[in-house]
């Protein structure tokens, strides 16, 4: 395996499952010193482990990334054990099937203040170590995040949010070197899954419109694209919008 990550600091949240942990161990494997970060503490620190056990460095943390404090106590925490930060990846998330009618505030909010307010708060606690090293960040979004999807109103929402951040980022800071793109998935075979149930009542047809494939990405694939946009053969990739989805946005 080619190791695009030696020498590299990577801060990774949702490292404790799914596309996060898959990440976390890719980018482990190619040379990164990884700080693995999930409100799952005992899954980051399974995830550290893994990466150590496989001959890596990795260090764990329990975060609630909805919390600004802990963010920025989070960015410091991976520059004091490794010495600084050059990639970071905001992939902690969730979603699930609502009727919009069915929707609540609180539910709207706290969507919100995973899917968007965490990486805003990590992202600028980040960027001045960012800045420093030339690095680069990784937002993972979501074919809800490029076109409307039905049933997900404040998913959807909240992942235009973030390409939003991501290109107004990637403008901002270009010209400094800081890339800032986002990866933006299909359906994927994680426990994330387990929330999308279809509502009672819902439209079979616009169901069918969530993905062009019957079958799901495994974590891997979506790895793949992540650490190819946190590396140095993505040099020239900034602002973009990274779809593995198998068709779905295309159709
Ligand atoms: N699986 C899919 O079909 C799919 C499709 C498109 C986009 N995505 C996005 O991919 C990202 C990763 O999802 P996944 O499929 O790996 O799901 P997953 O459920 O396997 O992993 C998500 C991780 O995020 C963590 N997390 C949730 N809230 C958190 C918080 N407040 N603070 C810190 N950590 C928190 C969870 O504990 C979990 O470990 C999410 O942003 C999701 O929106 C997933």
């Amino acid at each position: 395996m080619t190791r695009r990550f030696e020498s590299r600091v990577a801060l990774i949240t949702g490292a404790a499952s799914g596309i996060g942990r898959a990440t976390a161990l890719r980018m482990g494997a190619e040379g990164a010193r990884v700080l693995c970060a999930d409100i799952d503490g005992a899954g980051a620190h399974a995830a550290a482990g893994s990466i150590r056990a496989a001959g890596g460095a990795a260090q764990a943390a329990a975060v609630d990334i909805g919390d600004p404090a802990r963010c920025r106590a989070l960015v410091a925490e991976t520059v004091a054990a490794f010495g600084g930060l050059d990639i970071l990846c905001n992939i902690a998330g969730f979603g699930g099937l609502k009727a919009l009618a069915d929707e609540t505030p609180e539910g709207w909010q706290r969507m919100f203040a995973v899917n968007v307010h965490g990486p805003f708060y990590l992202s600028q606690a980040a960027l001045p170590h960012l800045l420093a090293r030339r690095g680069t960040i990784v937002n993972v979004a979501s074919t809800a995040g490029l076109m409307g999807q039905a049933y997900m109103a404040a998913y959807t929402a909240s992942k235009h949010a973030l390409v939003g951040l991501t290109k107004s980022m990637a403008v901002e800071f270009g010209r400094q070197g800081l890339r800032v793109n986002a990866v933006c998935p299909g359906g994927t075979a994680t426990p994330f899954l387990q929330a999308f149930v279809v509502p009672a009542g819902a439209d079979p047809e616009l169901i069918a419109r969530l993905s062009l494939r019957p079958d799901y990405a495994m974590p891997e694939h979506i790895a793949s694209m992540i650490c190819f946009a946190a590396s140095a053969e993505a040099e020239f990739v900034n602002g973009a919008l990274l779809s593995v989805d198998g068709g779905t946005v295309a159709a």
